[in-house]
């Protein structure tokens, strides 16, 4: 080789050297002792091994002002490229903290852009390891238009391609709207946080002394906002979730889900159901026992475990088929219908539908949540959000009624009015407009305060009401029911109704776009 190509090559070496080690080892040592992995660490843990190939290597920002010009990291900070997931194709950006903080300039912007414009193309998911200081201050605006230009491309993607964020350290100001544009937010506990102003901007403006983890942490996020759909216990883990996340969803939305090869039977039937919902139809049980013993191999992926815990959401899979789970969880305010459930619900049902995602429902809902609080914080129209994303969703919507199924929470629940394909009852199952002691109450005021024993008269009146209408049989003899079925089997009814719709095609009539009420 002559020398000048041997300098070249040195010079290319030296580059790809420089863009590897990003803010150098003091930095890399820095996030590792906070208990954070570096950028090219995570990208080497989420996708398959070998298959990453790397994109924009030698992007350098182009500032001068305030000394930028006399530093100028090989690939600015971020790093983009493609890889395997599971073998399936995936386009990923990973923050590096350890240059200028992880900072957005106009050409990490560009470079994030680039990526997001590629996967839309080849209809591919997109994957943010988000870990930034936000907006790169020395760029000002730039940087600004940077983060509209990646906004406005989460916008256009949205319900095309699944976009997963993964918050591994901060993410901070306007920089948390790509994440919650995005369909799945996972965060790491103690090591991430969210939030549009910080704990000092917090403390000038409201004097509310707050900290950092108690403000935007992922614990915070996972429980009260519901902002964070999963909460890991470090990096690794949240990775390993993003992959595990992904198993379930498309390519894109012209796509099904994977399929993967059944390892439980279809025909299980399963005894334990048949004993699962107490007598005494005011005790409680666990609703996630209920999914477990349905879907394939007790595997369930729950969305948002620990936020608005009376209705659980989650992805499982019937004879390997992905499914969306909508339960109501009798164990949490006795499975009633709130302000965050609904808003939990509603999101999920419209990603399942965007995805091509088949709805599952469970059923045992005494009803919405009474209150001022409800009221004056617009229960009416978040749970409107509910009826109104089963109402739209055009993929498979099977419910299986377990017990309550009361009321307007009757109707929104996937019911056979709103089009769900499938719906079934347990034996124990009651449906009616509301509970029997709310109804006795209205229906026979007069006649029990006229009674020599009211309360024995409020018995008698509640077990005829019960014997009449908290039951199936009225649902069912008015069609509104397909069948009642032995609990047993649940699994089975479900994986049949879910072959017999593979071929399920319904339009909706043509329109700009719904109005969901936001
Ligand atoms: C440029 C930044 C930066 C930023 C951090 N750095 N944030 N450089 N622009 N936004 C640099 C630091 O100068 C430092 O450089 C290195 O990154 C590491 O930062 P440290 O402060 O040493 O790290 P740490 O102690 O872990 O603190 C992390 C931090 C803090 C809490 C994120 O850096 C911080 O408060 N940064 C500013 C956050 C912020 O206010 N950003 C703007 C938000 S508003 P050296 O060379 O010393 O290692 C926003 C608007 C977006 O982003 C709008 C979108 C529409």
């Amino acid at each position: 080789m002559s020398e000048f190509r041997r300098k070249q090559m040195e010079h290319l070496q030296d580059l790809r050297t420089q863009a590897q080690a990003g803010g150098g080892p003091e930095k890399v040592a820095k996030i590792h002792a906070k208990g954070r992995l570096t950028a090219r660490e995570r990208i080497l843990l989420l996708l398959d091994d070998g298959s990453f190939h790397e994109t924009g290597v030698f992007v350098q920002h182009r500032s001068n002002e305030m000394g930028m010009d006399k530093f100028r990291p090989v690939g600015d900070g971020i790093i983009t490229g493609i890889g395997r997931i599971d073998g399936r194709q995936v386009y990923v950006f990973a923050q590096d903290f350890t240059v200028f903080g992880g900072s957005m300039s106009e050409a990490n912007a560009r470079k994030i852009c680039r990526l997001m414009d590629q996967a839309l193309e080849n209809g591919c998911p997109v994957i943010g390891l988000n870990d930034s200081g936000g907006a790169r201050i020395q760029e000002g605006v730039r940087s600004l238009a940077g983060y509209a230009e990646i906004f406005w491309r989460n916008t256009m993607a949205s319900g095309v391609i699944p976009q997963i964020s993964a918050i591994l350290g901060p993410c901070a100001g306007g920089a948390v709207y790509s994440p919650a544009i995005t369909d799945f937010t996972l965060m790491v506990d103690q090591t991430s946080y969210m939030f549009v102003t910080g704990p000092n901007v917090i403390k000038m403006v409201t004097n509310e002394d707050v900290s950092f983890e108690e403000l935007g942490g992922a614990r915070t996020h996972s429980t009260r906002s519901g902002v964070s759909h999963f909460m890991a216990s470090g990096d690794k883990e949240c990775l390993v979730m993003t992959r595990r996340l992904l198993s379930f969803l498309p390519q894109n939305n012209l796509e099904d889900p994977p399929v993967i090869k059944p390892t439980d039977r279809p025909d299980r039937r399963e005894e334990a159901l048949n004993t699962m919902v107490p007598t005494d139809s005011r005790k409680p049980y666990d609703m996630h026992e209920v999914i477990r013993l349905v879907v394939d191999d007790a595997d369930f992926m729950e969305v948002q475990p620990l936020h608005a815990q009376n209705l659980i959401c989650g992805f499982a899979r019937l004879d390997g088929k992905p499914v969306g789970v909508v339960a109501n969880q009798p164990k949490v305010q006795a499975g009633v219908l709130d302000i965050a459930s609904s808003i939990k619900g509603a999101r999920f049902v419209r990603t399942c539908d965007c995805f091509n995602v088949p709805l599952v429902v469970f059923e045992d809902v005494p009803g919405f949540l009474p209150g001022t609080d409800q009221e004056y914080g617009g229960i009416i129209k978040h749970g409107a959000k509910l009826l109104f994303a089963f109402a739209e969703a055009t993929v498979p919507k099977l419910t299986v009624i377990t017990r309550k199924a009361y009321g307007g929470a009757y109707d929104v629940m996937n019911s056979k009015h709103i089009r769900a394909d499938l719906n079934v009852a347990w034996p124990g199952a009651e449906i009616a407009v509301m509970g029997p002691e709310g109804a006795v109450n209205i229906l026979y005021r007069q006649q029990l305060a006229a009674a020599d024993d009211p309360e024995a008269e409020r018995k008698r009146l509640v077990d005829e009401y019960n014997e009449t209408y908290a039951n199936p049989f009225i649902a069912a003899g008015l069609g509104y029911l397909d069948d009642v079925i032995e609990p047993a089997d649940t699994r089975m009814r479900l994986i049949g109704a879910l072959h017999d719709l593979a071929g399920k095609k319904q339009v909706l009539p043509p329109k700009k776009h719904g109005n969901i009420p936001l």
